[in-house]
């Protein structure tokens, strides 16, 4: 009895220490936890990194807002009303615009044939209400009508274009392309009446100057392409949907984009030329690019 208590004070003081350094220990490894979370590249899957550039402007960490930059949290909230068809009609509106849409092509050859502007203006409108990640609208759409900023555009893409080819391909196919001069020689560039370079703001900026987050901008930018192909078809007019390889910089530079703009497509547009062709495809039925359950 004696001995046990004499002992308890000893008892007392090694619980204490070991408290103590149990303490100790936790606040170390949450302090470690808050700095590995510091440290972390936060998660941010609505950006994509493909399309960096080295013209790249440096942007400092501070630079990023944290603040929430979506829309006003006390934005109005009107009504909505939607056009009303009855069953047969919506299956016919639905049928004839397939029928529209199952006649667009990429057609290469293209006509120097006028086109008015204000169908330009009309088609980018339309192309201007497609949805976008928290409303931010991150598209640009350049249309060049400038004979001469066409021809320097050709200029880049062909030049690139050979590179590409001349990289990729053995001696003698190059030898052949080279007499055909059929793969990176692109008329059309020349030729449409207009060029519609679409460029993906991957950040934009708040009136404080701070970056303003772009949430899925090549998605939003992509779907308004998608719009902007399908007005372009309901006027009868052609494009090449087309990704110019290695470009995008030269091309941001030429036509003085920002930094925070790559280019996604290049679109030249116009009239087909008369005596356009297009390879022969089909399209896949419905039962093999629709799951129904
Ligand atoms: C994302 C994308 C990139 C394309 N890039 C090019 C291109 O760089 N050059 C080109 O001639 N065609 C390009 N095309 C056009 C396709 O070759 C064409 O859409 C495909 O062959 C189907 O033909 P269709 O558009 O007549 O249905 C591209 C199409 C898409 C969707």
């Amino acid at each position: 009895m004696v001995l046990f208590s004499s002992l308890t004070p000893v008892f007392i003081a090694v619980i204490c220490v070991l408290i103590g350094i149990i303490l100790k220990n936790t606040r170390k490894s949450s302090k470690k936890e808050k700095s590995d979370t510091k440290n972390k590249p936060e998660s941010h899957p609505w950006v994509d990194e493909d399309l960096r550039d080295s013209t790249d402007l440096h942007v400092e960490e501070d630079d990023i807002d944290e603040e929430w930059q979506g829309l006003d949290e006390n934005i109005a909230h009107v009504p909505f009303s939607a056009e009303c068809y009855s069953e047969d009609e919506m299956i016919k509106r639905s049928k004839e615009f397939y029928e529209l849409l199952n006649k667009r092509r990429t057609v290469r050859f293209i006509s120097d044939e006028p086109v008015p502007k204000e169908v330009i203006d009309n088609v980018i409108k339309t192309a201007g209400t497609s949805p976008s990640g928290a409303h931010t609208e991150p598209w640009t759409f350049v249309v060049v009508h400038d004979p001469e900023i066409k021809h320097k555009i050709r200029e880049i893409i062909e030049e690139e274009e050979e590179v590409n080819y001349r990289k990729r391909m053995g001696d003698k196919w190059v030898h052949d392309l080279k007499r055909l001069r059929t793969n990176w020689i692109k008329e059309y560039l020349d030729t449409a009446p207009y060029l519609i370079l679409i460029f993906k703001q991957v950040y934009g900026r708040l009136p404080n100057g701070k970056k303003k987050t772009h949430y899925y901008n090549e998605i939003s930018v992509s779907i308004a392409c998608g719009i902007l192909l399908a007005a372009l078809q309901n006027v009868g007019l052609v494009t090449v949907t087309s990704t110019p390889l290695n470009c995008g910089p030269r091309l941001r530079v030429l036509l003085q984009r920002p930094a925070n703009e790559k280019l996604l497509l290049l679109l030249p547009v116009g009239y087909p030329s008369k005596d356009a062709t297009v390879p022969y495809l089909t399209r896949k039925p419905l039962d093999d690019i629709m799951v129904a359950m």
